[in-house]
């Protein structure tokens, strides 16, 4: 149901999403729950979950911290390495709460250092991949510290991905929290490839890390870019096309260590995910399109069932707290202090 002030959607679902463990996992997880029905839990934990025994423990985490009365279900992932065997391919495609293997290219991002250092000694996994239908899950930003860091995605598209759908043509990829209009190029003309969209990217552009001085909470990897790949992102995600659909990329840091002389990235927008996204979506009257992009083209990609409850937005402003509790140092939301023009009003 739609009309300019109150809409009700099929219940959304977030395809990348970073909960951590322990407190932060206990402290985070209520805002996702009370959105979203499932998520794609992203595995780079300290020591990352590499097997499927470390997946299956993971979730159990995960489930023991749902509040009471909410319905959620974590979609888990591998953490792929140099080491990561086929055998282990095959053992997550039949554990069947593992639903992707993730890629992170070593020392690309927050806990990446284990990640692959060379593409080409994942091809024996990628073949079973392949073969049995396990998706990718692509960070895609080249590493080499000549490449300027506005520049990463664009690169790793053309010496990276190209080469690897080439190669294998038949393995289902998603390419995450897309930031460029080269990806958003890349993943209309391609097969076989699907990629997410955060909300940061949606409403923000680089201008945002440097407002009035440098802010760490709108620092994330990949980093924000031009208005101009903003608008395209925003084009992409609202053009109906079921290539693009909602991962939210939340990342939860301390307070301590985003503001720090070395901040992590990481923006955490899982307190307030659907109402950014209703806004971005909003901005260009394009709210008849949220539902395709939350709540029907991820469940498509992955093969799995719609969700069958709802959510309902309306339009009333409000005011994103400054700080969230955590661990004694407090949690920045995305848009602190700052009003925002949606409200989720119910989820069933
Ligand atoms: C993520 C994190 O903190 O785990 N940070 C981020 O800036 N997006 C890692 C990631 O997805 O790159
Ligand atoms: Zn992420």
């Amino acid at each position: 149901m739609l009309n300019s002030s109150i809409i009700t959607i099929r219940k959304p679902d977030d395809w990348h999403l970073h909960l951590r463990d322990g407190e932060i996992l206990k402290a985070v997880l209520p805002h996702t729950t009370r959105q979203f029905a499932r998520a794609i839990i992203m595995p780079n934990l300290k020591p990352p979950i590499r097997s499927v025994a470390d997946a299956a423990a993971y979730r159990k985490r995960i489930l023991a911290a749902i509040p009471q009365g909410h319905q959620f279900e974590p979609l888990m992932t591998l953490y792929l390495t140099d080491n990561t065997s086929p055998q282990e391919i095959r053992a997550a495609k039949s554990a069947q709460f593992i639903k992707g293997i993730k890629y992170y290219p070593s020392g690309a991002t927050t806990n990446s250092d284990l990640g692959v250092t060379d593409m080409g000694k994942c091809n024996g996994v990628f073949e079973v991949m392949e073969a049995v239908g396990l998706p990718l899950l692509l960070h895609g930003e080249v590493t080499d510290h000549r490449v300027d860091v506005f520049d990463r995605e664009k690169v790793f598209i053309e010496k990276y991905l190209i080469p690897l759908q080439s190669r294998f043509p038949n393995l289902p990829i998603v390419f995450e929290h897309i930031t460029t209009k080269d990806a958003v190029q890349y993943v209309l003309a391609a097969s076989n490839l699907a990629a997410t969209i955060t909300p940061q990217h949606l409403l923000f552009n680089r201008n945002s890390l440097f407002q009035g001085g440098i802010r760490p909470h709108f620092y994330c990897l990949p980093i924000l870019k031009r208005e101009e790949h903003r608008l395209a992102l925003l084009q992409a995600a609202t053009s109906g096309s079921p290539r693009f659909f909602l991962g939210t990329d939340s990342a939860p840091h301390t307070k301590q260590n985003k503001e720090n002389s070395c901040g992590c990235a990481g923006c955490y927008s899982a307190f307030h995910a659907m109402e950014l996204y209703a806004e971005a979506f909003d901005s260009v009257d394009a709210l008849d399109r949220l539902e395709g992009f939350a709540s029907f083209y991820g469940p498509d990609f992955y093969q799995l069932p719609r969700n069958t409850t709802s959510l309902t937005l309306t339009k009333t402003t409000w005011r994103v707290p400054d700080e969230l509790g955590l661990m004694g140092s407090g949690l920045i939301p995305l848009r602190a202090g700052e009003d925002i023009s949606w409200k989720m009003m119910e989820s069933g």
